[in-house]
């Protein structure tokens, strides 16, 4: 095994499908102390998918990135990049691997491209020259070429994470981790993330990026993980994982003129709904549907000649909906 230098373009991926999974956790967990920061999380990334990681503030995303960034030991589990044991090669699974961590520091008194000059350098990316063009390549990429020369302290929140982002994508990464890097982008920026990461993709780079905003990940993912207080609740396609999540998602609440009851009968033979309670003409319950089913539930309601005076929905919290997708997901 040869640790430096590293080739500044690697052969593009050719794997076969049948190759190693990208990122492969096995029974992870990570402990501070008395809190269980990961819970036996098992997990598998397949080459070149830009895989989410959605949970609320606490959730251990960071623990596990760091875990996967060979920054931290777990209390035990199992992790391979590309089919390298990080635990036995650290320095290996380092040379594949970029890491973005949520608050990177940036020291202030250098210049954005000498900055990036130095992890060029660190990791051995040829010639002063070669090393200039490949900056100027990462530059480009998240759009900071005009930041080329002023100091990182001027740098504005945002451009930080930006210029961080171009740090990380300079030696070529096989895989990416990617600590809420959106956090701080305007929309344009979270857009010109979107897009580079899915170039990076398309590439053969797989991306494992976190957010506690699931929305935001829905939007640059082709799957996305769940998790809450260190467990993994559900993982799979975008689309599977947010249906899941929007079916937990609705109470709903019904203000009738009058026939109350019959109202309440009605509504108790519809189904995916769940929990009615009536308190007078105003009626409130569990809907576990999509939104063409709420709207038809709407239409089917006025069309039984019951007179609605008003109707509201009230979203759950995170922390519901992430309570509620892992009950769905243990009976589904
Ligand atoms: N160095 C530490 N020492 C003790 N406890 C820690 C440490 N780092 C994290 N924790 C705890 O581990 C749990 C997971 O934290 P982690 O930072 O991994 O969550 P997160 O999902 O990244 O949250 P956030 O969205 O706030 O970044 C939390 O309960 C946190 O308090
Ligand atoms: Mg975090």
């Amino acid at each position: 095994m040869t640790a430096m230098p590293i080739p500044p373009a690697p052969a593009p991926l050719t794997a076969p499908p049948s190759g190693p999974p990208a990122i492969e956790m096995t029974d992870l967990r990570v402990d501070y102390g008395n809190c269980v920061a990961v819970d036996d999380v098992s997990l598998t990334v397949p080459p070149g998918e830009i895989f989410g990681l959605v949970g609320p503030n606490g959730a251990g995303k960071t623990s596990t990135f760091r875990v996967l960034a060979t920054l931290m030991k777990p209390t035990y589990g199992e992790v391979r990049l590309a089919g390298i044991d990080i635990l036995e090669n650290p320095r290996e699974a380092r040379r594949i691997m970029g890491y973005m961590p949520d608050l990177a520091p940036v020291p202030s008194d250098l210049k954005v491209w000498e900055f990036l000059d130095l992890f060029a350098e660190a990791h051995g990316l040829g010639s002063a020259a070669e090393r200039r063009q490949r900056i100027d390549e990462g530059l480009a990429e998240v759009g900071l070429t005009d930041k080329r020369t002023v100091l990182c302290k001027t740098l504005s929140r945002g451009q930080t994470q930006r210029l961080v982002l171009a740090k990380t994508l300079l030696h070529r990464p096989k895989v990416m981790i990617l600590d809420e890097p959106a956090s701080g982008m305007d929309p344009l920026s979270r857009r010109n993330l979107r897009l580079a990461l899915r170039k990076l993709a398309a590439e053969g780079t797989t991306v494992f990026v976190s957010s506690h905003i699931l929305g935001e990940l829905a939007e640059m993912c082709s799957s996305l993980c769940v998790m809450n207080r260190g467990r993994l609740l559900a993982s799979g396609p975008v689309d599977e994982v947010r249906r899941l999540m929007g079916r937990a998602e609705r109470t709903l609440t019904v203000v009738v003129l009058d026939r109350a009851a019959e109202a309440a009968a009605w509504i108790a033979r519809q189904p995916g709904t769940d929990a009615i309670t009536t308190h007078g003409l105003r009626l409130t319950f569990r809907f576990s549907a999509s939104q063409e089913e709420q709207a038809a539930l709407i239409t089917g309601l006025v069309q039984e000649g019951l007179r609605l005076s008003s109707f509201e929905e009230q979203k759950s919290t995170f922390e519901d909906i992430l309570v509620e997708v892992a009950e769905n997901n243990q009976t589904a």
